[in-house]
């Protein structure tokens, strides 16, 4: 519980009441399914995700179809919006209105916030019977079991620091991905004095966001960036390295076309795909995006770390959590979550969607160069994983609005220093720290 209110606002205590009444009711309602009639099992799931893009919608088809295969019906509730923003907003009002889906996309640390208040269905036979202690990254694990039980099962792991670069671009300038931040400085003047847009990018505050994580992993390394987005440190937040990463982000305003448009992330991999600039800075479902657009990795475009990450892996893992609100539904669920599991559902699904399979024992060789450089590095374990703020993985839901506002706020209007917006974030985190003790 104490997870979920410690931004401590009354809004979210209010909202934790809601939550709370709903949860019973679904319960209450579960439980009287269960002792007034023997149990017909339904064999229809509905899946709730924000998984919208034409990739991402082929990726979800994959495992609607192998879920097919077990006589299973997916009935598909897709929320548009990247990174979930509008998903998230759904499935809370579909849960106070006693209308749960029974299978949702919640990820990071949103999947304890639900497990503390008792929606979620606990899978650990599931997990027990296909040894996922032993298959999966520790780290995977310990999302999908944040207290415990077992609530969550895995569908792969995104690469948030991901730079795509138009090799046709770069090699007719000669150019080589650039490693740390002074060759990205040189790549972008090289590039916008051959008149080509150096970097795609949207406005979009989760966009925007993004791409500064990016650059705080870069100044600093995971160690930072934990301070600064899983303790929420005062210190952290008042550090110079701060004011250096919102700086960069000024900077890379430049190389960006002018106005920096709101667009949501398919068309900014779009403007990528058609030579209209060249370099994009996103999550690896771009790359899911660009080879079903037609474009071979290697070919047409390649990956590297963002500059100065290249040891580092900014993470967002992709999970599918079951609501308890149904019990003629608990087989069906279950056989959901052991087939995403499964190795041919994780090599499969995971080559579509552009991000890697959370097994230890998948075979990178069999992988294309960006998934083989973001499974292999993930690997290495928790020393070079960095949790994405915005995905979810580092803190909970109010934190990361609070920080997605200010940061979008900083790189949209010019007017607000790079002083002023450290100081509200330390504000922030100190108004945080302070309900969290209390
Ligand atoms: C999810 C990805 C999704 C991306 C864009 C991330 O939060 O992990 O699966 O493709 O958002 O919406």
């Amino acid at each position: 519980m104490t997870s979920f209110i410690n931004n401590g606002t009354s809004v979210s205590l209010i909202r934790l009441c809601l939550y709370a009444v709903a949860a019973a009711l679904l319960l209450s309602d579960a439980r009287l399914n269960a002792y007034s009639a023997p149990l017909q099992t339904d064999s229809s799931l509905q899946v709730l995700h924000w998984w919208t893009s034409d990739s991402e919608r082929k990726a979800a088809t994959l495992l609607a179809n192998r879920l097919g295969d077990e006589g299973i019906a997916w009935r598909d509730a897709g929320i548009p919006g990247g990174a979930g923003i509008g998903a998230g907003k759904v499935l809370k009002s579909r849960v106070l209105a006693g209308n749960a889906p029974e299978v949702t996309q919640i990820i990071g640390i949103s999947i304890r916030e639900w497990d503390d208040l008792g929606f979620l269905l606990d899978l650990d036979k599931v997990s027990l019977a296909n040894k996922w202690n032993a298959s999966f990254f520790p780290t995977v694990q310990n999302l999908i079991q944040p207290r415990k039980h077992v609530v969550a099962t895995p569908l792969g792991i995104h690469r948030i620091n991901t730079l795509f670069y138009n090799r046709k671009i770069f090699a007719a300038l000669k150019l080589n991905p650039p490693e740390n931040w002074d060759e990205l400085v040189a790549t972008a003047a090289k590039l916008k004095a051959a008149g080509i847009t150096p970097l795609a990018q949207s406005s979009e505050p989760w966009q925007v966001t993004a791409l500064f994580e990016n650059l705080i992993l870069a100044e600093s390394g995971p160690e930072y960036q934990r301070e600064l987005f899983v303790k929420q440190s005062v210190p952290a937040a008042l550090d110079h390295r701060l004011i250096d990463a919102l700086e960069r982000l000024r900077v890379m305003k430049t190389w960006m076309s002018n106005p920096v448009e709101e667009r949501p992330w398919p068309e900014v991999v779009r403007q990528f795909s058609k030579h209209e600039a060249a370099m994009l800075i996103m999550g690896d479902w771009a790359k899911g995006e660009l080879n079903g657009m037609g474009f071979a990795t290697d070919d047409e475009f390649s990956c590297a770390a963002m500059p100065g990450t290249g040891k580092y892996h900014l993470y967002s893992v992709d999970t599918f959590s079951m609501f308890a609100n149904d019990l003629t539904r608990v087989s069906a669920q279950e056989k959901l979550a052991r087939l995403i599991a499964t190795p041919a559902v994780q090599t499969d699904y995971n080559a579509i969607k552009g991000s890697v399979s959370v097994r230890r024992d998948a075979d990178p060789s069999k992988m294309d160069s960006c998934a083989r450089a973001s499974w292999t590095t993930f690997a290495q374990g928790a020393t070079v994983q960095a949790p994405s703020l915005v995905h979810r993985m580092a803190t909970d839901e109010s934190t990361r609005d609070a920080i997605i506002v200010l940061i979008h706020r900083y790189f949209t209007d010019d007017t607000v220093t790079a002083a002023q917006t450290q100081k509200r974030l330390a504000a922030i985190f100190h108004t945080f720290n302070i309900n969290n003790h209390r």
